[in-house]
């Protein structure tokens, strides 16, 4: 089974550029293999990573629901699900990439859910790495995609509020029922220094802390010329410390020099 980050966070604190910088971090330190899930139905991370998606897991699932019966050559729905999902993953020659899309309309589809989450568990089992960007909140992550990750990443911006939702939404996690390997705080677009009243938040949160992430200038450079997070020159201040977080957190990587 592959190694699962997942990336949290409330809004727009940097879920998706430490996700992108995630996955390239993965790359640079040796992952054979990265598959990049976006369980964002506003999917942005392919913008992030700097690829183009044509069709989501949301778009296929829909698909299948309108679809007549029959599927064809009297195929399952599963094998059905499970041949469109595979066409459609974005193969780079850095990662893969799988867009979740909108999930299904209103009513009931535990169903296509169900199927959905066993085809992408499938998926995973043939890559080292998935690393999972999520929207902000925590319900898409317990409901279509895999219910276990190996790190859960939650990303804050430089506030007492920022800390003290992600404290919230570490709760949360647990009272669905995800199971996590480890948990840590991120605290992205911040000065290299804390702030005190900042510290002892985060102390209090009980969340331990793996790493700040300075406002990096390069980013929106990137993002200005339409280009994604691999373009970021390597001596850039935001991947170097994503780098050393990947590298402090994935186990199989602490005993290898970077
Ligand atoms: N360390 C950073 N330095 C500079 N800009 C950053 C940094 N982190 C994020 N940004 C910028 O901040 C904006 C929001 O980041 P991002 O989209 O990653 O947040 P998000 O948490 O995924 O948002 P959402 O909740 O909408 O999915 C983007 O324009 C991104 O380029
Ligand atoms: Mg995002």
């Amino acid at each position: 089974m592959a190694f699962t980050i997942a990336l949290a966070g409330k809004g727009g604190t940097g879920k998706t550029t430490t996700a992108a910088l995630t996955v390239r971090a993965l790359r640079e330190l040796g992952a054979k293999t990265v598959l990049a899930v976006d369980a964002d139905p506003n999917a942005t991370l392919h913008e992030a990573l700097g690829v183009e998606v044509e069709c989501s897991v949301g778009e296929i699932t829909e698909e299948m629901l309108n679809s007549a019966e029959a599927t064809p050559g009297g195929m399952s729905k599963d094998a059905w699900m499970e041949y469109h999902i595979q066409r459609y993953v974005v193969e780079d020659p850095e990662f893969d990439l799988l867009s979740m899309g909108r999930p299904e309309g209103a009513g009931c589809y535990c169903y296509a859910n169900n199927l959905i989450r066993s085809c992408v568990d499938d998926l995973s089992r043939s890559y080292a790495y998935v690393v999972m960007d999520n929207e902000a909140g925590l319900e898409h992550l317990s409901r279509r995609t895999t219910r276990d990750v190996d790190i859960l990443l939650i990303v804050s911006d430089p506030s007492l509020r920022g800390v003290r939702t992600a404290q919230r939404l570490s709760e949360l996690a647990d009272e669905l029922g995800i199971g996590i390997g480890a948990r840590y705080l991120v605290i992205n677009r911040a000065s290299p220094s804390l702030d005190p009243a900042l510290l002892t938040a985060v102390e209090t949160s009980g969340l331990e802390l793996l790493g700040v992430v300075p406002t990096d200038e390069n980013i929106a450079v990137c993002d200005l010329a339409g280009k994604g997070l691999f373009d970021l020159p390597a001596d850039s201040p935001a991947l170097i410390r994503v780098k050393d977080m990947i590298h402090a957190a994935v186990p199989a990587f602490q005993h290898a020099s970077t």
